[in-house]
């Protein structure tokens, strides 16, 4: 009888663990899809496709959050993208 709960309590740790592991790569997957790109980066590579990179300085706070709603469409950006990107221009 010891023996057999023993066991019982092996199997559920491992696959406690085999879960716990799943949802660690699970959540790093979905992290480096969000975090893998930085502003700068997202500006740098999605901006300059159709014109010149305008650079963070040449519009004001407001100019840029309206401008990021707008080039997001363009270039095929996710808000948490744009956000990113918007947060650079206006740091
Ligand atoms: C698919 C092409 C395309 C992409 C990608 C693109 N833009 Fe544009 N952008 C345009 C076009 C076309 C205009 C001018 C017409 C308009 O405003 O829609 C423009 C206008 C602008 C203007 C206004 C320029 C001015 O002098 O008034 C800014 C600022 C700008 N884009 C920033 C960006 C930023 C930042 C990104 C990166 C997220 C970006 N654009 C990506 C096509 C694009």
């Amino acid at each position: 009888m010891k023996s057999y709960s023993v066991k019982n309590i092996t199997w559920a740790m491992s696959a406690g663990l085999g879960i716990l592991l799943v949802v660690i790569m699970n959540s790093c997957v979905e992290s480096q899809k969000g975090a893998a790109k930085s502003g700068a980066q997202l500006w740098a590579e999605n901006c300059q496709r159709c014109h010149n990179t305008p650079s963070p300085n040449s519009f004001s706070h407001d100019q840029w959050v309206t401008i990021g709603i707008h080039m997001q469409t363009r270039a095929q950006l996710n808000a948490k993208e744009r956000n990113k990107m918007v947060g650079f221009l206006t740091q």
